[in-house]
């Protein structure tokens, strides 16, 4: 699968964000190891804290169907700026993923390329428990 296919798995998991409060749909592909392709979207709540972002609903999908190891992520947002995960995804797909590459798209292009190593520096992780 090429990063473009990834790119289009994750527009289409955006279609199916719930973000009535933020308006702002997110939609995220992650590629296992064995190049199976698991998507998420972002869900959000009424009472705000609760809503979950699309990497990490992708990851967890991954992970409760027995995946456990990752390859790459792509992630959708209708922006022009480059968008990247939050910090919080930033931890679970460290903790679970690796030095994943993150591949960032908007609804018509590419914007760009990273490993989670330079999204998220010096992190923690069980290593340091
Ligand atoms: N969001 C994501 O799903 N992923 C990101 O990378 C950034 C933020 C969601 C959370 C919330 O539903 C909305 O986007 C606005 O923050």
């Amino acid at each position: 699968m090429s990063g473009s296919d990834l790119i289009r798995a994750a527009r289409q998991a955006r279609r199916r964000a719930h973000a009535p409060f933020s308006n702002f749909k997110v939609g995220a592909a992650l590629e296992t190891a064995d190049g199976t392709i698991v998507t998420g979207c972002n869900i959000e709540n009424a009472s705000y804290g609760l809503t979950m972002c699309a990497e990490r609903v992708a990851m967890f999908k991954a992970l409760s169907e027995g995946h456990r190891r990752f390859r790459r992520i792509a992630v959708v947002a209708d922006t022009q700026e480059v968008s990247t995960p939050c910090g919080a995804c930033r931890q679970i797909l460290w903790e679970f993923g690796g030095d994943l590459e993150v591949i960032l798209a908007n609804l018509r292009r590419e914007t760009g390329r990273r490993r989670l190593s330079e999204l998220l520096p010096l992190p923690f992780g069980a290593r340091l428990l």
